[in-house]
C-alpha cells in the first residue's frame, strides 16, 4: 500500500500569508480578552493591541465580535459504508459544511470491512480523504473485532501513523463482548490511547426489535421503542466497569440520555477516568419527532442512540456540560474528594455559576463534570437512502446531520439561552477535545505559536438552518427552521479566509492529516493526583487543594 500524496498546489498557501484580525474580543476557554491577533503562513505569531505589523497585511476588522478557537468536530462519519448504503457528504462536501459553520477540523473514524486489515483500512480513509478535505483532521480506528493481529495492529497505527483513539461497538452485527472489551481497553491503557464506546446493549435492542415487529410496529418510533434509555445507561455502566478493571480511560462517544449521564456521574465518583461526548443532535432537537407521521421526517431523525423523547433531554445536556467543561483530569480530583469521600454536588440539573473566583462554582465543576465535548456524528443519508427501513425500523440507516450547524446550534441552545458561558462554549466546542486527542495547543485556543484556526463570530447576527441553504449533500436538516443568533463571518483554516465576509471560499485539498500522538497530558497525566492524593492529609483547605490540582492540569 502506497502513502497517501497531498496535492495542495502551493499557490493556494502564499494568496494571503500575513492577516490581522482587528479589535475583536478573544475568547479562550480560560478568558475574554481585547486583543489583535497577527498571523503569518498559518501561524498565530503575535497576539495583543498596537502590533506592529509588516506593510500589505490583510486586515479584518472584528469590531464588536467575539474571535474563537476553530470548532473541532471529534465526531463525523463521512462518505462511510454502512448499513447497506454510503453516507452522502463526502470528505470534500463535509469538511466544507464544516467550514462554513465555523468547524476548522474534525475527527473521523476508520472503519475496517470485516476481516480487513486495521493499517489497510486506515490507508484507504488517508487515500480517501487527503485530496478533498477542506480543513485539518484525524482520524479514530474502529474495531469490529477483536484478535492478536488486531492487537498488533493497534500498536502500529499508534507508534507509525499517529493514531491515538479507538472505537468499539456494544451493539450492530460487528459489536465487542465484554472479555473482548476488556482486552481491547487493556491494550489501549498499555499503548496510551483513548478508548472510545458506542454504548447501547446490542442483544436487548434486537430481542425488543423482534418483539415490536411481531405486534406490527414497523415505523420509526419503533427504533427509540426498541432502545430506550435503560439500553443505553446499563451500556454506560458495562463500560464504565470494565474499564475501571484495568485503569483504562474511557471516552463514551454520544451520550444521548439523562439515564446515561447519571450513570457517567456515579462512575466518575467511583473513580472511573471517563470523558462524555455528547452530540449537538441531542442538545438541539428531541425524540418527539419519532411520533411524526411523515417516515421521512421521522427516518430523517433516526440514529443511535436514538434522540430521547423525555423533552427535558436537551437542556439537561447542556447543563451538563456547562459544569463538567474540564477535561477529567479535573473530574479525576472529585472522585479522591479531599476528605477522601466522595464530593456529593449533583450540580446537573442547577443553574450555571457565573464566578470565576467562587470556591463553590469550582467545587461544582469538581463533582458534577461528566460531559466535556460536543461532537455531530455527521452521518448523512438521504430520504431515499432512509426508505431503506420503510417497513423494518431496524434497516433505517442511523445517522443524522451536525457537522457544518453544530457550532450555531449550540451557541443558540447555550450561550444566547443563558447556560454556557462563551469561554465554556469554546471548552466544549473546541479546546477540550484539543486536550483530549492531544493537539493542544495547536489546535482548540488562540495564542502564540498555535495553528491559525479561528473564527470570527457574530453574536448579534442571526440565520436560519434549512437544508435548501445548508452546504451539506444531504436533502434533510434536523434543525430545519431553527433561528440561531451567531454566524460565522470569517472563518480562517490555517491563516487562509474560507468564510470571508459570509462567503465561502474553501479550497479542496487544502486540509491536512494530524497526527494525534498517544500518551495526552490531559488524559494520561494521573500519576500527579495520585501523588497529590497522598499528600491530602497535610492540607487543611478543601479548596485551596482543589485549586492547586485544578491549576496543575490546566497551565
Ligand atoms: O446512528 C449513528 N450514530 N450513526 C453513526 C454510526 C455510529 O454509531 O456512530
Ligand atoms: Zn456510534
Ligand atoms: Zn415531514
Ligand atoms: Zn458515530
Amino acid at each position: 500500500m502506497s502513502t497517501p500524496v497531498k496535492k495542495v498546489p502551493i499557490h493556494l498557501q502564499s494568496s494571503q500569508n500575513r492577516l490581522l484580525i482587528k479589535n475583536g474580543e478573544v475568547v479562550n476557554e480560560d478568558g475574554i480578552t481585547d486583543q489583535d491577533v497577527y498571523i503569518e503562513d498559518g501561524i498565530i505569531k503575535q497576539l495583543g493591541r498596537n502590533l506592529i505589523i509588516p506593510g500589505g497585511t490583510r486586515v479584518i476588522d472584528a469590531r464588536g465580535r467575539y474571535v474563537l478557537p476553530g470548532g473541532i468536530d471529534p465526531h463525523t462519519h463521512f462518505e462511510f459504508e454502512f448499513m447497506g448504503t454510503k453516507s452522502v457528504d463526502d470528505f470534500y462536501q463535509g469538511t466544507k459544511a464544516a467550514v462554513a459553520g465555523g468547524t476548522t477540523m474534525i475527527l473521523d473514524f476508520v472503519f475496517p470491512k470485516p476481516g480487513e486489515s486495521l493499517i489497510d483500512a486506515f490507508y484507504e480513509y488517508r487515500q480517501k480523504a487527503d485530496g478533498k478535505v477542506c480543513c485539518d483532521y484525524g482520524l479514530h480506528v474502529c474495531l469490529r473485532s477483536w484478535s492478536e493481529q488486531v492487537r498488533k495492529e493497534m500498536e502500529i497505527l499508534c507508534k507509525e501513523h499517529g493514531v491515538n483513539s479507538f472505537k468499539m461497538f456494544m451493539t450492530y452485527d460487528f459489536m465487542l463482548n465484554d472479555a473482548e472489551l476488556y482486552s481491547a481497553f487493556e491494550q489501549c491503557k498499555k499503548l496510551g490511547a483513548l478508548a472510545q464506546v458506542h454504548a447501547e446493549n446490542g442483544q436487548i435492542i434486537a430481542k425488543n426489535a423482534e418483539r415490536l415487529l411481531a405486534k406490527g410496529v414497523t415505523g420509526p418510533e419503533g427504533h427509540e421503542l426498541s432502545r430506550p434509555e435503560e439500553i443505553e445507561a446499563e451500556a454506560v455502566n458495562r463500560a464504565c466497569v470494565i474499564a475501571k478493571q484495568v485503569d483504562c480511560p474511557l471516552y463514551i462517544v454520544h451520550v444521548m440520555s439523562k439515564s446515561a449521564v447519571e450513570v457517567l456521574s456515579q462512575a466518575c465518583k467511583r473513580g472511573t477516568r471517563v470523558i462524555g461526548e455528547t452530540l449537538v443532535a441531542a442538545l438541539g432537537t428531541d425524540g418527539s419527532h419519532y411520533k411524526h407521521e411523515c417516515f421521512q421526517h421521522s427516518a430523517g431523525h433516526v440514529l443511535s442512540p436514538p434522540l430521547r423523547p423525555d423533552p427535558t433531554t436537551p437542556l439537561s445536556l447542556m447543563n451538563s456540560l456547562a459544569h463538567g467543561q474540564k477535561v477529567y483530569g479535573e473530574i479525576e480530583a472529585s472522585t479522591i474528594g479531599i476528605t477522601g469521600q466522595p464530593l456529593n454536588a449533583n450540580m446537573i440539573t442547577s443553574p450555571p455559576i457565573r464566578s470565576n473566583t467562587d470556591s463553590s462554582r469550582l467545587l461544582a465543576l469538581l463533582a458534577s463534570g461528566v460531559l466535556q465535548v460536543t461532537g455531530s456524528d455527521n452521518c448523512t443519508f438521504t430520504k431515499s437512502q432512509k426508505e431503506l427501513g420503510k417497513n423494518d425500523f431496524r434497516k433505517i440507516p442511523n445517522g443524522v446531520n451536525g457537522v457544518e450547524d453544530r457550532m450555531s446550534v449550540i451557541w443558540e441552545k447555550g450561550v444566547h439561552s443563558g447556560v454556557l458561558e462563551p469561554t465554556t462554549f469554546v471548552a466544549v466546542t473546541s479546546t477540550n477535545a484539543a486536550k483530549i486527542f492531544n493537539l493542544y495547543p495547536r489546535k482548540g485556543v488562540i495564542a502564540v505559536g498555535s495553528d491559525a484556526d479561528i473564527v470570527v463570530w457574530n453574536r448579534t447576527a442571526v440565520r436560519s438552518i434549512s437544508a435548501k441553504t445548508h452546504h451539506q449533500a444531504v436533502d434533510f436538516n434536523i434543525f430545519e427552521g431553527m433561528e440561531c443568533h451567531g454566524v460565522p463571518e470569517y472563518v480562517i483554516v490555517n491563516g487562509r479566509v474560507c468564510v470571508d465576509e459570509g462567503q465561502l471560499r474553501v479550497v479542496e485539498g487544502y486540509g491536512r492529516f494530524i497526527e494525534t500522538p498517544v500518551f495526552a497530558p490531559y488524559i494520561y497525566d494521573s500519576d500527579k493526583l495520585n501523588s497529590l492524593k497522598l499528600e491530602k492529609n497535610g492540607v487543611d483547605n478543601e479548596v485551596d487543594q482543589l485549586q492547586r490540582i485544578h491549576m496543575i492540569h490546566l497551565d
